[in-house]
């Protein structure tokens, strides 16, 4: 188990970092990879088949099914990263009018609004994308979205490996199968001096990569896509009709304007205990796929979706002082190659998700916004097409019961496998042995900012070995409780119970146009400039508003989310435990830090522009509820937490 590890929330500019950002400025712009002979014709043979747009989703062997990997282990796999390298690059230099090439499957998700594979508009919903956001089919939805990309890729990069010459072709068409697409986790301790911003995805502009042709330097197809070219009418409204190629946390709305991955990084390295937080209670807590799925139907509580909106806005940035960059806006996220690496992930969150609760299902909702095929208001259930994602060359679409088995699309998840004697991947199909082994992982990779971390230290620490069922014995706790005498867990734990604390944020109408994140202090004053907040000790959390923008005349409906009220949360625990820690708090029990929480808790909001909304405080349309529940810890790592039913002690805003 990981040390509980609340001071190591540093910001992390690495030196690296800072030194690839400054040898970019004075290159040459790099581009595609040359092979030595014109691979267009081939390319455009590959992409152009009608079969290319139907999701294949026939996998059943194991030896079809591969496992996609964190992005940071498939680069140690030093040949399948050359081809992803160089099948990005290249999906990303094919003719964008083509349905399969990266222009073409960006805009299913959102701008330009355009009919993908003839799957026509329903009246009314011409102006939106095909994404489905605020609704029960915001996990379903991405996973064939996403498969569809990875199928494309894969085929490009089995050609590519087709262009070794003899003697390497074998190897090379070798690695080209083990391939599938990476997921970036961005909730996970970074390596040592490393952000967790992964030096591959914002490290460069450019990557120098040992292709078939011998060794080039070309762009880097993951720290950007530059449009092929911009099409300023279909894009609408500035920027982003000026701006030629994909930013993250621009320098400016002007066309020159440049990306500032190293403040994106050390945003998502201040926020990754609160992310690793919301993915442990997420896990954990929440059993009903309504409520887990997405940020509208929740009430007032987390989902999947509001913490994949987190890292949109975060990528996207804010509090520049300019505004955010393409993957903070629904229409335009998708054009980011970092978007695919993020939805990979989330993707695999709604996979380990239904391993742990596999009777949780999609049950009719009725839909609050409308998209391309969908009409608000319209009942939505496990039967809908998920356009426009074919399932066969006749036509048909596939729904959320189809893809509700994600190894019929030929990948699952490291954390979903076991490895067996001979070193090979095996499904693993014995549900008992699975639940232990995924309940375990999600205590290793995320539990390390709960103090059930805590408890299951302190539970080796005693020598008890206890298996599920024969726990909780009064001799054991006793043990426990000696042990700890003097030191923060006596504080924290009633025998194996500990309060939770979290704030549940809900934006409503008059806030959601505007708002773009909701950020937390604890103790200590708030910087005036949004722009030492990341770098400020006292900073807790950050849920993100992710939304469509405002354009052109149309100031009406637009599509996702953006006129339904959003749900999220920004844990506190761990935030507290640190204050405990240092003497400032006498417990998490609702009597020491109710009082504590008044006293110290503030909130700011900022605007999608990098504004701070409603100066020192409350912005109206932004309910901020404080929420206590008490928790069980686990008494091994094959178990989780057990959450008691939350509370509302007091209202913030
Ligand atoms: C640019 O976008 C407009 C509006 O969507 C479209 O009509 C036009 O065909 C596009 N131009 C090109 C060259 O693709
Ligand atoms: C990026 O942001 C950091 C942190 O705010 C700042 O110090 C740095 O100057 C910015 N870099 C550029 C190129 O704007
Ligand atoms: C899940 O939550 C929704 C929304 O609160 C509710 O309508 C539904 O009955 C719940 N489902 C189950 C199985 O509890
Ligand atoms: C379409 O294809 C699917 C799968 O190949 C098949 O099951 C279905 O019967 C076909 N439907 C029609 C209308 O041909």
């Amino acid at each position: 188990m990981t040390p509980f590890r609340l001071v190591l929330l540093l910001p992390l500019l690495t030196l690296t970092h800072a030194l690839a950002l400054s040898r970019t400025a004075t290159t040459q712009p790099a581009g595609a990879y040359n092979y030595g002979f014109d691979v267009h014709p081939r390319v455009k043979r590959q992409l152009g088949r009608r079969s290319a747009l139907v999701v294949q989703g026939k996998k059943t062997t194991a030896a079809e099914i591969g496992v996609r990997q964190e992005i940071r282990q498939l680069e140690l796999d030093k040949d399948v990263w050359t081809l992803y390298v160089l099948g990005l690059s290249m999906l990303q230099f094919t003719d964008q009018g083509v349905a399969t090439s990266y222009y073409g499957l960006a805009g299913i998700h959102g701008m330009p609004h355009q009919t993908w594979g003839d799957v026509k508009p329903v009246v009314g919903s011409e102006n939106t994308g095909y994404c489905t956001h605020s609704s029960v089919l915001f996990p379903t939805w991405h996973r064939p979205y996403m498969a569809l990309y990875e199928q494309v890729l894969h085929g490009l990069i089995m050609l590519i490996a087709s262009f070794w010459p003899d003697a390497e072709r074998a190897r090379y068409e070798e690695a080209a199968k083990r391939f599938r697409l990476p997921y970036w986790d961005w909730a996970l301790n970074p390596p040592t001096g490393g952000s967790v911003l992964p030096r591959s995805i914002g490290g460069s502009s450019f990557i120098d990569v040992q292709g078939p042709n011998g060794m080039q330097r070309i762009a880097n197809p993951l720290y950007t896509y530059s449009f092929r070219p911009l099409n300023a009418t279909a894009f609408v409204s500035g920027p982003w009709n000026t701006w030629s190629r994909t930013l993250r946390s621009p320098s400016s709305g002007s066309p020159d304007a440049q990306s500032n991955n190293s403040l994106v990084g050390i945003n998502l390295d201040k926020n990754q205990a609160s992310m690793a937080q919301r993915l442990y209670t997420l896990f954990a807590g929440y059993d009903n796929y309504t409520a887990f799925s997405n940020n509208a139907l929740g009430a007032q509580g987390d989902s999947l979706e509001s913490i994949h909106d987190t890292i949109h806005t975060m990528v996207g940035g804010f509090g520049a002082g300019s505004p955010a960059g393409h993957m903070a806006f629904i229409q335009w996220s998708a054009f980011d190659p970092v978007f695919f690496l993020h939805h990979c992930m989330v993707d695999r969150i709604f996979a380990i998700w239904q391993t742990l609760h596999p009777n949780a299902w999609v049950t009719p909702t009725r839909s609050l916004t409308n998209s391309y095929t969908i009409r608000r208001g319209q009942t939505l259930s496990a039967s809908t097409a998920l356009t426009p994602f074919f399932s066969s060359e006749n036509g048909t679409f596939w729904d959320s019961n189809g893809v509700r088995d994600h190894t019929k699309f030929g990948y699952t998840y490291p954390e979903l496998v076991l490895v067996d004697t001979a070193k090979k991947y095996v499904i693993n199909k014995n549900t008992m042995t699975q639940l232990r082994t995924v309940r375990q992982a999600v205590n290793r990779l995320y539990g390390s900012f709960s103090p059930a971390s805590l408890f299951l230290d302190q539970v080796h620490a005693a020598g008890i070995k206890v298996t599920t069922g024969n726990n909780k014995l009064t001799a054991a706790l006793n043990r426990i409780a000696q042990a700890a005498k003097g030191t923060t867990a006596a504080k924290i734990f009633v025998g194996d119970r500990y309060h939770e604390w979290t704030a549940a944020i809900r934006v409503t109408a008059p806030a959601l146009a505007k708002a773009s994140s909701v950020h937390f202090f604890l103790s200590g004053v708030v910087p005036a400039d949004p722009r030492d907040w990341a770098s400020a000790q006292n900073w807790v959390g950050t849920m993100g508003v992710f939304g469509s923008a405002k354009y052109g005349q149309d100031q009406g409906e637009v599509s996702g989310g953006h006129e339904v009220p959003v749900s999220g949360t920004v844990p506190l625990t761990a935030a507290l435990v640190g204050v405990v820690n240092q003497g400032g708090l006498e417990s998490l029990e609702e009597g020491d830090a109710e009082g504590f929480l008044r006293r110290n808790l503030k909130v700011r909001m900022l605007g999608s522009e990098g504004e701070v909304l409603g100066g020192e405080g409350c912005v109206e349309g932004v309910e901020v509820g404080i929420v206590s529940a008490v928790v069980a810890a686990p008494w091994s790592e094959e178990e989780l937490p057990k959450w008691g039913e939350p509370r509302e002690v007091f209202s913030l805003c």
